[in-house]
């Protein structure tokens, strides 16, 4: 896992903003499901962008990825109130780097070590149930939720600054779930990390 700081400027962020807020503002924030994944979220993929903002994509492709990325972006509006609950991203869906920006709010993500024995449950695709539910019908295909204990003080918080970029590949992507913490819960090094609405870019290669 790996976080650059301010890997795109304040105007990057600002016209990255500019490009999303038009779409993303009609949609409604979603608090429905409680099973799902993600709580008080809005989201969308988006295929062709701006010059400019192509070339901050680009930027991360170089950065975070050796070969190449999915056509589509994903976008991520998380309310003030939102939360992403601990899961990994399934492996049918999603290849071994996931990467991310992040617009208008610091937040805390924290990593910890998935239960080996339920992560292979979830993951080869072809036993568990849930995995045979339609990705668009539901996002508990698309992320599993296994078990995330902090007993064995395997875990790591971590400070994703605005503007920031995460690397999350291999070992800290499949064995380890990540979650970023509703605001309440927010500290890094024992300070409060004010999670505003935070909005994340997120790029990933094909399995
Ligand atoms: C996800 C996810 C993280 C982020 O959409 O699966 O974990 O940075 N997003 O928003
Ligand atoms: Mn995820």
């Amino acid at each position: 896992m790996r976080i650059i700081p301010d890997f795109i400027s304040e105007t990057e962020e600002k016209q990255l903003h500019e490009e999303i807020e038009p779409y993303m503002s009609r949609l409604r924030y979603e608090f429905d499901h409680w099973d799902d994944a993600i709580h008080g979220f809005r989201e969308t993929e988006r295929k062709k962008w701006y010059p400019t903002n192509r070339d901050v994509l680009e930027r991360v492709r170089q950065v975070a990825f050796e070969g190449a990325i999915m056509p589509y972006v994903h976008v991520l509006d998380l309310a003030a109130d939102g939360v992403i609950k601990p899961h990994v991203d399934s492996t049918r869906y999603c290849g071994n780097t996931i990467s991310g920006i992040s617009l208008l709010s610091d937040s805390v993500m924290r990593l910890v070590r998935a239960d080996a024995e339920k992560y292979q449950q979830s993951s080869t695709g072809t036993t568990s149930k849930e995995n045979d539910v339609d990705a668009d019908a539901n996002d508990a295909a698309y992320r599993h939720q296994p078990e995330a204990k902090l007993e064995n003080n395997f875990y790591a918080d971590l400070l994703l600054p605005r503007r920031s970029l995460y690397i999350m590949s291999h070992t800290a992507r499949y064995n380890f779930t990540h979650e970023i913490l509703a605001n309440e819960r927010s500290l890094f090094l024992g300070k409060p990390i004010k999670k505003t609405r935070r909005i994340s870019i997120i790029c990933r290669n094909d399995p």
